[in-house]
């Protein structure tokens, strides 16, 4: 009773919302997803600066930091320190941080170099021994931007870094450098082959590395990572289908599932969020990435009934059509990174025709959220209610960067 209460309030919320009351309910919402994902970052149980993919322990089992969902958590984690004017809650932000570089030294160590494509760890810094889908590439190269980052965070404010956060970096990047053309599991830890997810960030990763090493006086590393990211520069051209004129997701697939036929994939617009380095090549507002997110949103509001149901809202986006984890349903993460795309374009087209098509995906997210602003990794296709893993912390991750990109449209 009290979850269709609050389902009833919140249709007439977003429906008959004016502008003051949308913009309050994201502020609300943007308040409660802090909340959570800072909750799911060194849990009491784990070794600091452990993210927990989710707080799930069964029906899925999430109690693990995955080495992706973590890089993502902390560039927000770095965002908010950029956002916040309290000097207390910079410094706990920063702790975060520091705690992430240590338990990044640990996970090194007890991997080994090889399996530094490890994709998860138990929260004692152990890599995860059961079956997976292993390597993933992502992995390395997300983290080491992400500690770049913070790097230069840590100059700006005048102080020097430490020889740990150097070989954390070091390490990531060399083993980039030396596996970024070998197949390896994709973002959704299925198929084995080359994916375009992966290879852009581990573009962005060589070329933050060209930069940092450079401002460091590696001079070799420097070298390499110029070397090899020219060369990935050109491999990154295979994936564009010049037919449809939309990037593919995945090329070369040597194993994992093999029903992906329509190679139409939400990992795409989620690599030009995650890893666009500024400079042209493959922009949000690439007509090969609008017309991939044209073409994803075509399929997936005729796919899902809720779509229909609720049409006035924008489409709940999946990860790709042929999706069956979980019965294949849209997904938070995706629908509120739809958002983020959008608010991007409405920047650099100033439009405000892409800002209210952003604004309408954000209330798609909003109106299958959980009491408090909960949210979880999934919304059930059928009934939209959620499904899967309970506070997915990189969907709260995902709600924060759709804002950012809001505030910045806003101005
Ligand atoms: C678990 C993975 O995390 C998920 O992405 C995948 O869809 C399922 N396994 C099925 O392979
Ligand atoms: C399954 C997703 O497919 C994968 O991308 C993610 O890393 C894990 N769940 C953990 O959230």
């Amino acid at each position: 009773m009290k979850i269709f209460l609050f389902f009833i309030f919140s249709i007439f919320l977003l429906n008959s919302s004016s502008a003051d009351e949308f913009n309050q309910i994201l502020n609300e919402q943007e308040y409660a997803a802090k909340q959570y994902l800072m909750a799911n970052i060194s849990p009491s149980d784990a070794v600091p600066g452990t993210v927990i993919a989710s707080p799930s322990r069964q029906g899925p089992d999430y109690y693990f930091h995955w080495v992706r969902d973590a890089a993502l958590v902390m560039q927000v984690v770095l965002n908010l320190y950029e956002e916040e004017q309290d000097p207390v809650i910079k410094s706990f932000y920063l702790q975060r941080l520091d705690d992430f570089v240590d338990l990044t030294h640990l996970q090194q160590t007890n991997s080994g170099f090889q399996s530094y494509g490890e994709p998860k760890y138990f929260v004692d810094g152990r890599p995860y021994d059961g079956p997976w889908g292993r390597p993933q590439n992502d992995g390395p190269a997300l983290r080491a931007s992400v500690l770049m980052r913070y790097a230069s965070v840590i100059v700006q404010n005048g102080q020097s870094l430490s020889q740990k956060l150097i070989n954390v970096i070091k390490n990531d990047l060399e083993y980039t450098i030396q596996f970024w053309r070998d197949p390896n599991f994709d973002l959704w830890e299925e198929v084995y082959g080359d994916h375009f997810y992966t290879r852009f960030a581990q573009r962005k990763a060589l070329l933050d590395c060209q930069l940092w090493a450079n401002e460091n006086n590696f001079k070799n590393l420097a070298q390499s990572c110029t070397r090899e990211v020219n060369q990935l520069n050109i491999s990154l051209n295979e994936f564009k289908d010049y037919d449809q004129e939309i990037l593919k997701t995945t090329i070369n697939r040597v194993g994992g599932l093999d029903y992906k036929y329509s190679n139409l994939d939400t990992a795409n617009v989620l690599a030009v969020l995650h890893s666009y380095n500024h400079d042209g090549e493959f922009s949000p507002a690439s007509s090969w990435v609008i017309n991939t997110a044209k073409a994803l949103d075509d399929k997936f509001k005729v796919l899902y009934p809720i779509n229909s149901q609720y049409s006035h809202f924008g489409t709940a986006i999946g990860r790709y059509p042929e999706d069956q984890y979980y019965g294949g349903n849209p997904w938070f993460l995706t629908t509120f990174a739809m958002a983020e795309l959008y608010y991007k374009l409405a920047i650099e087209f100033h439009s405000q025709d892409y800002f209210q098509i952003a604004d309408n995906y954000m209330k798609r997210g909003l109106f299958h959220r959980g009491h408090g602003g909960s949210i979880a990794e999934q919304m059930n296709k059928y009934t939209g209610f959620m499904e899967s893993a309970r506070d997915l912390t990189w969907s709260y991750a995902s709600f924060l960067t759709a804002m950012k990109a809001r505030r910045a449209a806003v101005k």
